[in-house]
C-alpha cells in the first residue's frame, strides 16, 4: 500500500509534495517523509499523519529545491518508526517505495556478504542497496539492472545525490505520470496532483521514467518509448468536504444522487451494459465490502437460475478452480488496484476465461485488464470505509441481473430508488438515538437469511471497522450453534429481514437471541412489534439492499461520532490494499 509522490518542476516543491500526501493519506497513514534535492539531499520523516510531519517541515530550514519525492506510509515490514519510514537512504540513492519486495531477504543477505550496511527492517532499504550497488555511471542502467533482481511489486521514485534528474518506475503497483506547463509529477493517483494538472499518461510495467528541466523521457530495455497523454476528468473539487463533518457522511449522503446517475444512464439504455447472457457459471470475487457487494450479486443471479460462486480474491487465487467455457469472472473493486482481486483476474485470463471488472478508477489495472468493464462512477470515495461505492457497486450487479431477466415492476421500482434513499437518510434524528444505545456496546450481531445475510456482512463490517466494536455477521439459523452463548444482557442484535419468504423463520431466531436478554433492532420492510424498528419502502427484491445498507452505514458512523473515532482513517486500515 503507502501512497507516493515526486515531482520537479517550478512550482514549489513543499506545497506539491504535502499536498499531495494530504490526498495520498488514504492509501496509508501510520508514518511519512519527504526528500528534497538541492546542492544536497535533504530528509525529514515523522511517525503519524501527514499534519505532524508538515509541522516538523515548518519548522525546519529547508533546502533551495525545484526536485523532491515523499511517501505516506502503511507497515508491511518493520514496526512503524521514523527509522522505518521512507524516504530511504543508501549510499547516493534515495527513494520511496510503493509495494512488497518478496525476496528482499536473499538481496540483502546477499548485499552483506558484499560489505554493504543496512539501518532499517524495511524491503525499501534493499532497493536502494541494490541500485546503489549497481550504480556506477548512468542510474538507469543502475535501476534497470535492479529490477531486474527484484520479485515483487513496486513503485519507485528515485533521486540521487550525483544527479538533477528524478526516476520513477513500477510493477504491480500504481504509478502515474502527471504532466503541467511547469514541472512533471510522479504519482500512486491522479487524485494527489489534481490543484496542478489533470494531464497524465500510464506507465507500463518496469518502464523507467526520467524526468529532467526539459520534461521527461520513458525507457525500456534501453529504447524510449511513448505513451498517450490522456486528460482526467476527475476535479480536485471532488476532495472537499462540502460541510460534511467527515468524508464518510459526505459521502454516503451523495448515495441518492449517484444512484439516479446509474439509474439515468443504464434504465433505459441497459444495451450500454455487457450482454452476459451466453455465460452460466459465474465467479464473483473481491474482497472486503466489494466482496459483501458479490455476495449481494450471488443471491440475485441464483435466483434468475445461473450458478453462481463467489469467494473473496485471497482465497479464489490459491484454489484449485474448475472454469468451463461458459464462465464468467466478475471482479469488483472499488479502485481497481487490490492486489488479490488483480491476481485473481489474472488467474481467470491465464485460463481463457472472460473477466467482468465493476470498477470506480478509470485506467486502473483491474479496469484495464479485464474483458469488460463497466465503471461505478461513484466519483472519488475519500473515507477509507467504503459506502457510495458499495451501493453503486450493487445497483450495477442489480442492473445486470435485471438485464438478464427483465420485468417491469423493476423498473419501477429502480426509478424510486433515489427518492426513497433520500427519506431514508433524512432521518438522522433516529439513527443518531440508535447510536446512543449501541456506542457503550461490546458485541453486536447482525443476522439475517440469503440476501439478508449478505446485508448483514456489510453492515457488521462498516460497524466494526469504524466505531472499533466487535460484531459479526450471522445467517440467522446459525447464531444458536455456538455464537449464541456471546449473547447477554443488552448486546445488541440487529435482525435483517426483507425477504419474505424467510421473515417468520429469522423473526424467531431474533426471538431467541431476545430471550437470552438481547436488544433487538429489527430493520425490515414489514411493521413489526419492536421498540427499536427501522422499516425500509418494500422494492423489488433485486434492489431491496440499496434501501437497507445506507441505513446501517449511517448508523455505523454515528456510533463511530460518538465514540470519537477517527472515522474517515480507521486505525490500521488503508484505502488501497495493493500488498497481498
Ligand atoms: C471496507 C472497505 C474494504 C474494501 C476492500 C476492497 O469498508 O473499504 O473492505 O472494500 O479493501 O477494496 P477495493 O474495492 O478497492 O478492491
Amino acid at each position: 500500500m503507502c501512497g507516493i509522490i515526486g515531482y520537479k518542476g517550478k512550482d514549489n516543491v513543499i506545497d506539491v509534495l504535502i499536498s499531495g500526501l494530504k490526498k495520498l493519506e488514504y492509501r496509508g497513514y501510520d508514518s511519512s517523509g519527504i526528500a528534497l534535492k538541492g546542492k544536497d539531499i535533504q530528509i525529514i520523516k515523522s511517525v503519524g499523519r501527514i499534519s505532524d510531519l508538515e509541522e516538523k517541515v515548518k519548522k525546519t530550514e529547508l533546502i533551495d529545491t525545484d526536485m523532491g519525492i515523499a511517501h505516506t506510509r502503511w507497515a508491511t515490514h518493520g514496526e512503524v518508526n521514523e527509522e522505518n519510514a521512507h524516504p530511504h537512504r543508501v549510499g547516493k540513492i534515495t527513494l520511496v517505495h510503493n509495494g512488497i519486495i518478496e525476496n528482499a531477504k536473499e538481496i540483502k543477505d546477499n548485499l552483506i556478504s558484499k560489505g554493504v550496511g543496512f539501518n532499517s527492517n524495511t524491503d525499501t532499504e534493499v532497493i536502494a542497496a541494490l541500485i546503489d550497488f549497481y550504480y556506477e555511471n548512468s542510474l538507469e542502467e543502475a535501476i534497470a539492472k535492479a529490477i531486474d533482481d527484484l520479485k515483487g511489486s513496486y513503485a519507485l521514485a528515485i533521486i540521487c545525490d550525483d544527479s538533477d534528474k528524478l526516476y520513477a518506475v513500477r510493477c504491480e503497483s500504481p504509478l502515474i505520470l502527471g504532466i503541467s506547463d511547469k514541472g512533471t509529477f510522479v504519482t500512486s493517483d491522479i487524485g494527489a496532483i489534481l490543484n496542478y494538472t489533470n494531464k497524465y499518461s500510464l506507465l507500463g510495467e518496469n518502464e523507467i521514467v526520467v524526468i529532467d528541466d526539459n520534461g521527461y523521457k520513458i525507457v525500456k530495455d534501453g529504447k524510449e518509448i511513448h505513451r498517450e497523454v490522456m486528460t482526467s476528468n476527475l476535479t480536485d473539487e471532488d476532495n472537499d468536504l462540502h460541510g460534511y463533518p467527515h468524508y464518510m457522511l459526505k459521502e454516503i449522503m451523495e448515495e441518492p444522487v449517484l444512484v439516479d446517475h446509474i439509474i439515468n444512464k443504464y434504465a433505459d439504455n441497459l444495451d450500454a451494459l455487457p450482454d452476459l447472457s451466453k455465460y452460466d457459471n459465474i465467479h464473483i470475487i473481491g474482497c472486503g465490502s466489494a466482496y459483501y457487494a458479490g455476495m449481494i450479486a450471488k443471491n440475485l443471479f441464483e435466483e434468475d437460475g445461473i450458478r453462481v460462486e463467489c469467494d473473496v480474491a485471497s482465497e479464489y487465487r490459491y484454489r484449485n478452480i474448475i472454469y468451463d467455457d461458459k464462465t464468467l469472472v466478475i471482479l469488483i473493486s472499488q479502485s481497481g488496484e487490490t492486489a488479490d482481486t488483480i491476481a485473481a483476474m489474472r488467474k481467470a485470463t491465464e485460463e481463457g476465461i472472460d473477466t467482468l471488472a465493476i470498477v470506480n478508477v478509470d485506467g486502473s489495472t483491474i479496469a484495464r485488464e479485464s474483458t469488460y468493464k463497466v465503471l461505478i462512477e461513484a466519483g472519488r470515495e475519500v473515507a477509507v470505509a467504503t459506502t457510495k461505492a458499495y451501493i453503486l457497486q450493487v445497483l450495477i450487479l442489480s442492473l445486470l441481473s435485471y438485464k438478464m431477466n427483465p420485468d417491469n415492476k423493476y423498473l419501477k421500482d429502480l426509478k424510486k430508488l433515489p427518492q426513497q434513499l433520500n427519506v431514508l437518510l433524512d432521518r438522522t434524528g433516529y439513527f443518531k438515538k440508535l447510536a446512543d444505545q449501541i456506542y457503550v456496546r461490546d458485541d453486536v450481531f447482525f443476522i439475517g437469511r440469503k440476501i439478508d445475510y449478505a446485508i448483514c456482512l456489510e453492515g457488521s463490517l462498516k460497524l466494526k471497522e469504524v466505531s472499533y466494536i466487535h460484531s459479526d455477521a450471522y445467517q440467522a439459523g446459525e447464531l444458536k450453534h455456538g455464537t449464541i452463548s456471546l449473547v447477554e444482557d443488552g448486546t445488541v442484535v440487529f435482525g435483517i429481514v426483507t425477504d419474505d419468504f424467510i421473515r417468520d423463520k429469522t423473526i424467531s431466531n431474533l426471538e431467541e437471541a431476545i430471550s437470552r436478554g438481547a436488544k433487538a433492532i429489527y430493520v425490515g420492510t414489514e411493521e413489526t412489534k419492536y421498540e427499536d424498528q427501522i422499516i425500509v419502502p418494500k422494492v423489488h427484491s433485486k434492489l431491496q439492499p440499496i434501501l437497507v445498507v445506507p441505513v446501517l452505514q449511517i448508523i455505523a458512523y454515528y456510533v463511530a461520532f460518538k465514540r470519537g473515532c477517527d472515522i474517515d482513517k480507521p486505525k490500521n486500515l488503508a484505502k488501497s490494499v495493493t500488498v497481498e
